[in-house]
């Protein structure tokens, strides 16, 4: 990439410009090289390389197996297809919780290794002093709220986060924490609506939501999810816009079935 090339047109200065004109930012994860080129060439604003890659691309369970060095696998293969769209990492568990050097050495890595715009973590005033030394280092932060998967074996469901006042008033002061702190967007995550937009109104940096309602900046999905990949998780919030688990399943039998007839390859199909 050369130098004049090296900051992409999305940057966390746009994003915030984009908040004040009341202009949506469009959020969407990618994982690999292939999805990630086609993402960014139909103009989403934001990519995130999501530990959701545990589960969509791993198979696992929860998003607690997935190790910084598979982020960087993933991130590494996304920076690769995308010119346009502000790229951001997730710090995967373990790797930021607890010890602020730990995370600044986690974040530099992500940013050394892969060329990422940005990093991403779960967590409110817990986890703010890893935050603010990341920050500290001349690296964007996108904050985390609401229902944080990391902490699944915490909460014990994947439910809607906040809804009682305690809870929904614990949200809004890490907010506010992690928008002083300089974070440059923050993530809201299967809250309600009402609770979504008072964080909204409230702070300076995007908010970005998912099951979090419209009055929020922004809108974030798990691709598998709204491509119809994946077919066995549908939370009330998921739109689909494609059943590609269909036409996939559709195109493999077809080949086979090819295949076992003997009908592929055909004359026009060899050398
Ligand atoms: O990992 C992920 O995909 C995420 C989104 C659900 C926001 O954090």
């Amino acid at each position: 990439m050369s130098v004049a090339g090296a900051v992409r047109a999305v940057t966390t200065l746009r994003l915030s410009e984009m908040k004040q004109r009341g202009e949506k930012i469009a959020m969407l994860t990618s994982y690999d090289y292939s999805t990630a080129k086609i993402v960014d060439a139909a103009g989403v604003d934001v990519i995130l390389v999501g530990d959701s890659a545990a589960n969509v691309m791993a198979g696992y369970e929860t998003t607690l197996p997935i190790t910084l060095d598979m982020m960087i696998y993933h991130a590494r293969s996304v920076v690769r297809a995308v010119n346009r769209a502000l790229v951001v990492v997730d710090l995967p568990f373990g790797t930021y919780q607890g010890n602020s050097k730990v995370a600044l050495d986690s974040a530099v890595r992500i940013m050394k290794e892969t060329e990422a715009d940005a990093v991403k973590i779960e967590g409110g005033e817990e986890i703010l002093e890893s935050v603010q030394r990341i920050l500290s280092a001349g690296i964007p932060v996108m904050g985390h709220l609401g229902l944080t998967p990391q902490s699944i074996h915490k909460f014990g469901t994947y439910n809607v986060r906040a809804k009682e006042e305690a809870e929904a008033e614990k949200l809004l002061h890490d907010a506010h924490l992690l928008d002083e702190a300089g974070c440059f967007g923050l993530v809201l995550e299967k809250i309600p609506a009402a609770l979504a937009e008072r964080v909204t109104r409230e702070v300076k940096m995007p908010t970005i939501g998912i099951g979090a309602g419209s009055g929020v900046d922004g809108q974030v999905l798990v691709i598998h999810d709204m491509l119809g990949i994946t077919n066995d998780f549908s939370p009330r919030f998921l739109r689909r816009y494609a059943d590609l688990n269909g036409i996939m399943s559709d195109a493999v039998s077809r080949y086979v079935g090819d295949v076992k007839s003997r009908d592929f390859p055909n004359e026009k199909e060899q050398y």
